[in-house]
């Protein structure tokens, strides 16, 4: 069993999230193929599948020993069979990249053995990379990321994408999150989860919360929380796991057991 190559494995992450992020600006001014998945509020694109192509072909370059698990599945393995296994997202914000050209980002996270060691999420935009390492901290760009300004739930910037979530009203959690409106500072919702969590790590929201997200959304932005001094668990307060659909919360840890309160729910 080979060694856990921190140090290449970080380069190759970010390496990896700005050709991504570069290709799909390039991409994003030439005519693509835009697919339905599974409804007309689902996209694909013909850039998200060459993007994710151009990311698991740079990874197993270097590692062809470990796993992907990638959210179009241009490479179809078990996730579990693999001591190491990067996460990738190549556009985490489809919809946006299709409409508004902005507020997209690429994610991709490094787990081994289910522990997060590597973070990245790329807003090839702003020319932003988040970037965490497990133990070693969280930036922006060249800048270190602290969370160390208290906040409460009262002065907190919130952001979510729980109202779009059929089974929110089923639960009532559309009505959780309507109370939670009525008592933080303000609600946001930018359409990226990766970016929302990255930009919670930032200080540039004070949480998000969400119903259900996908490894890919937010293997990274949970590690870069994390690195940054925040907390980020399911709605519950379990820990996120690495290979499964997970409601998230990530947040300012000054207000994280009063949200979660609120959140309250089962599952
Ligand atoms: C979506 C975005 C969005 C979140 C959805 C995700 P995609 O990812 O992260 O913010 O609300 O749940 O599926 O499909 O654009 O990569
Ligand atoms: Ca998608
Ligand atoms: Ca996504
Ligand atoms: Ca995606």
């Amino acid at each position: 069993m080979q060694s856990f190559q921190l140090e290449s494995i970080a380069k190759t992450a970010k390496e990896g999230a700005r050709m991504a992020g570069e290709l799909s600006l390039k991409r994003m001014k030439q005519p693509y193929e835009v697919e339905y998945k599974t409804s007309a509020s689902d996209l694909v694109t013909a850039v998200d599948k060459e993007v994710e192509e151009q990311l698991v072909k740079l990874i197993l370059s270097r590692f062809p020993d470990h796993g992907i698990l990638g959210e179009e599945s241009t490479f179809k393995q078990d996730p579990n069979q693999f001591d190491t296994l990067w996460i990738i997202d190549p556009i985490d914000g489809t919809t946006n990249f299709v409409h508004q050209q902005i507020n997209f980002s690429v994610s991709i996270s490094v787990y081994h053995r289910g522990e997060a060691m590597v973070g990245v999420v790329y807003d090839p935009s702003r020319d932003e990379m988040f970037f965490a390492v497990k133990g070693e901290g969280a930036y922006l760009n060249d800048r270190k990321l602290h969370l160390d300004r208290q906040v409460t739930l009262e002065e907190a910037l919130l952001c979510t994408s729980v109202f779009w979530n059929k089974r929110a009203e089923q639960i009532g959690i559309d009505q959780i999150v309507k109370k939670l409106a009525g008592k933080v500072r303000g609600m946001r919702l930018l359409g990226s989860a990766a970016l929302e969590m990255a930009y919670v790590a930032a200080g540039r929201l004070d949480g998000y919360v969400s119903m259900s997200l996908n490894p890919w959304d937010f293997g990274a932005g949970r590690l870069l929380v994390e690195e940054a001094g925040g907390i980020a668990t399911r709605m519950t307060g379990e820990p996120l796991p690495h290979d499964s659909k997970s409601s998230v919360m990530a947040c300012n840890p000054t207000f994280y057991e009063e949200l979660k309160q609120y959140l309250n729910i089962s599952k």
